[in-house]
């Protein structure tokens, strides 16, 4: 996803534009705002007459669709430029030349909540420098002491796709989908590599080497219920895969509607791996409207159980 500039150049600077025109061009941005692609929209306030429009689009291709299919431009009262822009703010460093603070993208709370499940995808492939970009965004996921006991399998071929649908008791949307991971974590990882956590432990000082032995112990310690460990960082990487891809305009799912033995046996699982669930992206093909919650004072307690 990249971020265009489509300047709306007037035609006839001094013409009238009809009511009806200037609707449609609003819910034209508005489809772009519900994708979460919008930025900046608005009209020029000096006397030129025009506007211009700041988006996400996944290619040049797209953006200059879009700009051709406003109804200023289909009316011919403006024409479009398009330009790749880049967008320089605090939180991304000034595009990298000061620190940028992680997470801090202004856009980035607003996608949360307009994540909705989607199980209809167009047919557009998700690309394998894509699938690559995203599985790597989830493996910057957290882990406890950073063991990253993940071991995801990942159904990009659409063989793999239709086998794994196969084992999820048939759920079109997982073929259907350009990608589709399963979430799998090995919990022996919480013990065979403490002493791998440890190291990193001492390296980054926050144990001394002679701790080695008892920081390996105590890390050891710390999984006495080794399924539950496996399940919580699984799901941690599970749903960073997820909104990684709704970064990239994608949209998916999560399914845990799956039969254990069935996926165990087709993709050759050891016994002891633990499955946090599927994700499935893609191209949407259509945009699903998020669905409502219940409200903050039904789930939320402050400093007690919620209700009581
Ligand atoms: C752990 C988990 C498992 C899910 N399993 C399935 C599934 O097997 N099949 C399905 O159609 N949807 C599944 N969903 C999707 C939920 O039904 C959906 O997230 C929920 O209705 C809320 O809708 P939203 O995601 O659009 O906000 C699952 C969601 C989660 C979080």
């Amino acid at each position: 996803m990249h971020d265009y500039v489509i300047f709306l150049h007037a035609i006839d600077t001094q013409g009238p534009r009809p009511a009806a025109v200037i609707r449609d061009h609003c819910a034209h941005l508005d489809r772009l705002d519900a994708a979460g692609r919008l930025i900046a929209a608005g009209p020029f306030a000096d006397s030129e007459a025009g506007g211009l429009i700041v988006g996400s689009f996944p290619d040049s291709e797209q953006a200059l669709e879009f700009a051709q299919t406003d109804p200023f431009v289909k009316g011919g009262y403006s024409r479009a430029q398009v330009r790749r822009w880049e967008w320089s703010y605090p939180e991304n460093g000034h595009l990298g030349i000061v620190d940028p603070f992680p997470g801090s993208h202004p856009r980035f709370l607003r996608s949360l909540h307009l994540r909705a499940t989607t199980r209809h995808f167009s047919p557009r492939p998700v690309t394998r420098e894509l699938v690559e970009l995203l599985v790597a965004a989830a493996l910057a996921a957290p882990s406890e002491f950073n063991l990253q006991p993940w071991r995801p399998i990942v159904c990009h071929s659409s063989t793999d796709r239709q086998r794994l649908q196969g084992c999820c008791l048939n759920q079109a949307q997982v073929s259907n989908a350009g990608l589709a991971v399963v979430c799998a974590v090995d919990p022996d990882v919480f013990e065979d590599q403490a002493p791998r956590a440890a190291d990193e432990l001492i390296l980054h000082g926050q144990r001394s080497p002679e701790q080695r032995d008892e920081t390996i112990a105590y890390i050891r310690s710390c999984f006495v219920n080794p399924q539950d460990s496996a399940i919580r960082n699984g799901t941690i990487f599970a749903h960073q895969l997820l909104l990684a891809g709704l970064s990239q305009g994608l949209a998916g799912f999560w399914l845990g509607g799956f039969d254990q033995g069935a996926l165990r046996a087709e993709f050759s699982l050891p016994t002891r791996a633990v499955i946090a669930g599927v994700i499935g992206l893609g191209w949407p093909a259509k945009r699903n409207q998020p669905r409502p919650r219940q409200t903050m004072e039904q789930l939320v307690g402050w400093g007690h159980w919620p209700g009581a």
